[in-house]
């Protein structure tokens, strides 16, 4: 580990004093185009006499020869994408331009980054079809475009992206029916809040139903069933019902019909009474002060009675769950983030500082985002306890206190997201104070 680092080292040196001040002329163009035909609110300089791979915003390779990621997240940047700017870095691996007011449609030569591993388009004003060019981009692994204006149905051409982990297409106007989609390497999907109908592919009953969310026409899978009492329909609804039965058929298709009220009712009442045992438990259990229940922006968080249906293959991840459940990251409203817990793992951290409480760290994501995360120690309470203290600080808004966004819970590893800050003195300053309120919130 530690002589690959040197050897690292000791190449970059050796590459760097051979005088290579090489630059990716193409590239640069390309970068230079891109800007100069963009409005933005000059928020991003780029020098032209320095090299691209300098510029803010911009990493290439090691060689400096491609620019491989360009990030570009809350610059200011207005309008369309011209074509033939941005689709000509082709040997881009990560391009972040969320958070812009970028509209119009992606341009047709997007098609052209073929090596493109992350896609972040969120939190734009983009238009039109669900992008075509995307569809050829088969090495991508992360796909953003959420919170835009997209219309029109999700393509089954997206089971061309056989690389796929996560898929956030959420916030937009997708309309039709969902495609059936190859969902085995997805972990993170999400369409909720767009004008979808029809049923949920039974690929996608693995997600929870915050996925689905807000398509008023949707149903099955985590969602409730298309027809009362019985089970949703075949994966492929185009199959007409023939229109004309026999006796015979109608007779046997009311007993059916007996059959499926009874078992339902009987469902129905089960659930009820589940329902009640759990509302007794709880009011036990609780102080009788109550908050509202938490709604936490990710809900991958079933409720205890619900985390037997959870699929075996979810693993807990950061030491073993009472509950059977997979931790997740849990966000607060009001924040744009969009990363994961594998994604702040992956980060490249710097520690910030020690404390009583725990140490912090500033982490910067593999996308650009840069957030402060709290390792906190030595805190010993139930999830449940936990979630409720995390529900009250996330509350506190204070516009000289830096915003809890998000928390993770395991038995092992409890961790606290901040955005991150760089008046280091004074956040640093509320955050102690923050973190000792939180320490003897637990120790009381
Ligand atoms: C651009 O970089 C050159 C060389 O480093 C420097 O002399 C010049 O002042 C810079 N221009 C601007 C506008 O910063
Ligand atoms: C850098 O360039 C050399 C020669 O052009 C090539 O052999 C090497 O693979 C390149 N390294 C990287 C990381 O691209
Ligand atoms: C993709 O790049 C090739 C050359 O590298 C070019 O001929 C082609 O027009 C580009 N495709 C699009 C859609 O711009
Ligand atoms: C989407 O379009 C509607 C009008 O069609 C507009 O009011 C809304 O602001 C747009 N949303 C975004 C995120 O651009
Ligand atoms: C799927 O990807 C292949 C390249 O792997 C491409 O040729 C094809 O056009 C893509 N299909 C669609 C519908 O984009
Ligand atoms: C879904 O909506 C589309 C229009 O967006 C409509 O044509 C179609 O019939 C609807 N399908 C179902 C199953 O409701
Ligand atoms: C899906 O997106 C919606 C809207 O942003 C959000 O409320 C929900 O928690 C998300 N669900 C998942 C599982 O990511």
């Amino acid at each position: 580990m530690v002589m690959n680092f040197v050897c690292f080292c000791l190449a970059s040196v050796l590459v760097l004093s051979l005088g290579v001040s090489s630059e990716p002329v193409e590239d640069k163009q390309a970068l230079l185009a891109f800007l100069s035909q963009t409005k933005h609110e000059n928020r991003v300089q780029w020098n032209s006499s320095t090299s691209a791979c300098d510029w803010v915003g911009v990493e290439c390779d090691a060689n400096r020869s491609f620019v491989y990621t360009l990030r570009l997240p809350g610059v200011g940047l207005v309008g369309s994408i011209p074509p033939n700017t941005v689709g000509r870095l082709n040997q881009l691996r990560v391009l972040s331009l969320r958070a812009n007011r970028l509209s119009g449609p992606i341009p047709a030569d997007f098609s052209n980054l073929t090596l493109l591993r992350s896609l972040y388009l969120q939190y734009n004003e983009f238009t039109g079809p669900f992008p075509p060019s995307l569809t050829r981009l088969t090495r991508l692994i992360r796909l953003d475009i959420s919170s835009n204006n997209f219309t029109g149905p999700i393509p089954f051409a997206v089971n061309n992206l056989t690389q796929l982990t996560r898929l956030f297409l959420q916030n937009n106007k997708f309309s039709g029916s969902l495609p059936t989609i190859n969902s085995d390497g997805l972990d993170d999907f999400n369409v909720s809040n767009n004008n979808l109908n029809g049923s949920i592919p039974g690929s996608f009953s693995k997600f929870p139903e915050s996925s689905f969310a807000g398509n008023l026409g949707l149903c099955g899978g985590p969602l409730p069933p298309c027809n009362q009492f019985f089970p949703s329909p075949a994966p492929s609804p185009s199959e007409p019902i023939p229109p004309t039965t026999s006796s015979r058929k109608s007779r046997k298709l009311s007993t059916g019909a007996i059959i499926g009220i009874a078992v339902g009712s009987a469902i129905v009442a089960l659930l009820l009474l589940l329902v009640l045992i759990l509302c007794l438990c709880k009011r036990t259990r609780r102080p009788p002060k109550q908050q509202k229940p938490f709604t936490p922006m990710t809900t991958r968080d079933v409720p205890s009675a619900e985390a037997g249906t959870s699929s075996s293959k979810d693993e807990t991840i950061g030491g073993t769950s009472t509950e059977g459940e997979r931790n997740k990251l849990v966000f607060f409203e009001g924040g744009i983030y969009s990363f994961d817990l594998e994604d702040l793992l992956r980060a490249s951290a710097e520690v910030l500082g020690k404390g009583s409480v725990g140490t912090s760290y500033k982490a910067v994501l593999e996308e650009g985002t840069t957030v402060v995360v709290k390792r906190l120690k030595d805190v010993a309470v139930s999830k449940r306890e936990f979630e409720m203290q995390m529900e009250m600080v996330g509350k506190i808004t204070h516009e000289n206190l830096v915003p809890l966004r998000a928390f993770y819970y395991a038995i092992d590893e409890k961790l606290l997201v901040y955005d991150f800050m760089h008046d280091g003195s004074l956040s640093a300053l509320l955050h102690g104070k923050l973190l000792c309120f939180i320490s003897s919130l637990f120790r009381a």
